[in-house]
């Protein structure tokens, strides 16, 4: 029985990324739709739940993807709201690439060093990255500071997930380069996760920061969120601390994708968000 993937897409075109990860990942056959939102995806869903007899139902599955996270997390939920008794398939929610990024990059991280009990700073963390790593790292036991160009936005994305996940973060305004390097201070942990091609902290900033461990950076265009260090840097010393570049995991995030994907055929009741896939990028790391 052919495995069948359906890309449910909050953009207009279901992602290119995403269609081929999950060929890689396994699927047979992979039909993308674009445009989902809550209220057009019951149809969908439907087809996918009353077709296929229980036992064969493991060989349908959904991944829920697209540029907004928020329209993501809205649609996710919806597309459960119609599973009921054994009628339903695996989800899988990565948004913009949040949670097999974040996994990704916090899993590595981990490797290089522990983060319980740490101070973890994810900078510009209001993003689809951010947040998750944000709550990776703080059912890990860090402890977490979201910053943001704007108080309100930080704020909010605290409080996202802690509706989400339960998970208690503290917001901090750093408007520049110097905020940030100011809310880096006391930390040890920086998760740096702000947009592609944007400098988040110059190299003084950090290198002569006592306190620092571990830094990862989940941007890949030039500039990187963190000046002197480098994308391809892979569990790197520079300056007595530990670097993991966006390259440098960014293998990891594309190997956590494409077996998610894999393991949405195992079973027919899986749900992969941010605990279930970096459940998987901790063993794969
Ligand atoms: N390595 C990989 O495999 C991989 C995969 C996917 C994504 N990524 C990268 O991961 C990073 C995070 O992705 P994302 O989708 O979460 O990012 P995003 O939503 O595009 O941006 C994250 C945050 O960056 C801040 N920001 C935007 N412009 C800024 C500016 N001019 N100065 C300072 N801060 C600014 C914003 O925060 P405020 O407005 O709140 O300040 C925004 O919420 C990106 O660099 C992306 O390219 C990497």
């Amino acid at each position: 029985m052919k495995k069948l993937l359906f890309q449910l897409d909050t953009d207009a075109h279901p992602a290119v990324f995403d269609t081929v990860v999950a060929y890689d990942g396994g699927a047979d056959h992979v039909i993308g739709h674009g445009n989902c939102t809550p209220d057009n995806v019951t149809p969908l869903v439907e087809g996918a739940i009353f077709t296929r007899a229980p036992k064969e139902k493991k060989h349908t599955a959904l991944f829920i993807g697209g540029s907004d996270m928020m329209a993501g997390e809205a649609l996710f939920k919806a597309v459960q709201e119609n599973f009921f008794a054994d009628f339903r398939v695996s989800v899988m929610l990565d948004s913009n690439g949040s949670n097999t990024t974040a996994a990704a990059g916090v899993a590595k991280l981990m490797t290089s060093g522990a983060i319980a009990g740490k101070k973890a700073v994810i900078l510009a963390g209001t993003g689809p990255v951010g947040q998750r790593a944000a709550v990776m790292m703080a059912k890990e036991g860090a402890e977490i500071t979201i910053t943001s160009r704007e108080m309100a936005r930080a704020e909010q994305a605290c409080k996202n997930i802690k509706a989400g996940f339960d998970v208690d973060a503290t917001p901090v305004e750093a408007t520049d380069n110097d905020a940030r390097g100011k809310a880096i201070e006391d930390a040890q942990v920086v998760f740096a996760a702000g947009a592609a091609g944007i400098e988040l902290l110059e190299p003084h900033h950090w290198q002569d920061n006592a306190n620092l461990e571990l830094i990862a950076d989940a941007n890949a265009t030039p500039p990187l969120g963190v000046g002197g260090t480098e994308m391809f840097d892979r569990g790197e010393e520079r300056s007595g601390k530990i670097i993991w570049g966006a390259i440098g995991f960014g293998t990891l995030k594309l190997a956590v994708h494409r077996a998610s994907i894999e393991k949405l055929f195992e079973r027919n009741d899986q749900v992969f968000d941010a605990e279930e896939i970096f459940a998987l990028a901790r063993d794969m790391a």
